[in-house]
């Protein structure tokens, strides 16, 4: 076991965002002082740009198992996410789509999107309730349909407590009842299969910086004659479907990046498992009262989260990261955050409890080394704020 004394670094926070991979800054680096142009003039250094950009389109869509015309690039995941809610929801006029379905334990992206369109548009929706494991039934979502629900809206997998969900079975109930299906699959991407033929999905949201691409750019699929209202008006960008000048060295190092997450696919989820693992049967086994968050097989390859009851998640990291490990409590948007986890509240977790959890996220880079270190740092700072709170008592 490493010894926690001597301060090392380490980072497990990849589900919060990874480094840019060196080979894809170097293919993004013409984008930005030699092939310069505006992908939407015509002149030839324009030209050269959309090539550049059609490229990424076409990458993008090999992976997903669809048609170029059928990617829509934007400013990353929370831009995705409320392109498909909004766009749908908008485009669909009158009161026979007044409704969406989606489930209690989305990121704030969607969360944030329902509850605004509810008290400005006039949109009612409905949160499917989760198991202790964080599991969506598909079974729950035929009695949530109503005869004006325009869309399903349900994440891949959990950004919190790692869970993957049946997309597939809830993807094929919307559709049996004529209702879009749309899936956040933000935390998925380059840890799980994106076919959206065999998810049946008909929209889903990417976001680059979660597999070694760039900040600030991600992806929506959307089926072929899916029209949506674009959430920002201007151009007519990508179809009229997002307006601004695309973001070139974005999206060629989007496409880079997912390139090389699917190409290196087997081995770097292999490697995220072995040392998820490790991580979890070693924290188990060494950390005083923990416990492991969200479902035991039906979890990222590259996930672990924990509950340490009775402790308070924002000084677990504040006193992890003085020892050099960089992890974090509920969502990297929520730190500092005095609300517990709205995640762990879905699952059934008590209020008082729910303020303990802890998110360890493995990369692509992370080491056994990194592991051992890491699960012994943090058992001693367990033990010492157990000890600190028994004081205080
Ligand atoms: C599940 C999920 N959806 C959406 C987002 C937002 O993505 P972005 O940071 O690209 O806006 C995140 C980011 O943490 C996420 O984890």
């Amino acid at each position: 076991m490493a010894s926690a004394n001597a301060t090392q670094s380490v980072y497990l926070d990849y589900a919060a965002t990874t480094p840019t991979d060196p080979r894809v800054v170097e293919a993004m680096l013409p984008y930005f002082t030699e092939i310069y142009g505006n992908a939407h003039s015509g002149h030839r250094p324009g030209r050269r740009a959309e090539q550049a950009v059609e490229d990424a389109r076409e990458t993008v869509a090999r992976i997903l198992n669809c048609k170029p015309s059928e990617i829509v690039f934007t400013s990353g995941g929370t831009e995705s996410v409320n392109l498909a809610i909004r766009g749908v929801t908008l485009s669909e006029k009158g009161d026979s789509a007044k409704h969406i379905v989606s489930s209690a334990i989305e990121h704030s992206a969607v969360l944030k999107t329902l509850e605004q369109m509810a008290s400005t548009n006039g949109i009612e929706y409905t949160l499917l309730p989760v198991s202790q494991e964080a599991v969506v039934d598909p079974e729950t979502l035929i009695p949530a349909l109503q005869p004006n629900t325009a869309l399903v809206s349900v994440m891949a997998a959990n950004n919190e407590v790692g869970t993957i969900q049946p997309i597939s079975a809830l993807a094929a109930q919307a559709k049996a009842r004529g209702v879009l299906m749309h899936t956040d699959a933000v935390q998925a991407a380059g840890q799980l299969p994106l076919d959206v033929q065999a998810l049946g999905v008909d929209m889903l949201s990417l976001s680059a910086h979660k597999f070694y691409g760039p900040k600030g750019v991600g992806a929506l699929y959307v089926r072929d004659g899916i029209r949506l209202t674009p959430s920002q008006t201007g151009g007519s960008h990508e179809e009229g479907q997002r307006a601004g000048t695309v973001n070139t060295p974005g999206v060629v190092g989007l496409a880079k990046a997912l390139q090389l997450a699917y190409d290196e696919f087997d081995e770097r989820t292999a490697h995220y498992r072995s040392l998820r693992d490790q991580l979890i049967d070693e924290v188990l086994r060494l950390v005083p009262n923990a416990r492991l968050t969200g479902h035991s097989e039906q979890r990222l390859p590259g996930h672990a989260s924990f509950l340490l009851d009775g402790l308070d998640g924002n000084t677990l990291i504040m006193h992890l990261d003085m020892k050099g490990l960089a992890a974090s409590s509920a969502s990297a948007c929520k730190t500092g955050n005095p609300e517990p986890s709205s995640v762990l509240l879905a699952m059934g977790v008590p209020y008082e409890t729910a303020f303990g959890s802890l998110r360890l996220t493995i990369g692509k880079d992370t080491t056994e080394t990194d592991i051992e270190y890491s699960v012994s740092v943090l058992a001693q700072i367990v033990e010492k704020l157990y000890r600190l709170r028994q004081n205080y008592r």
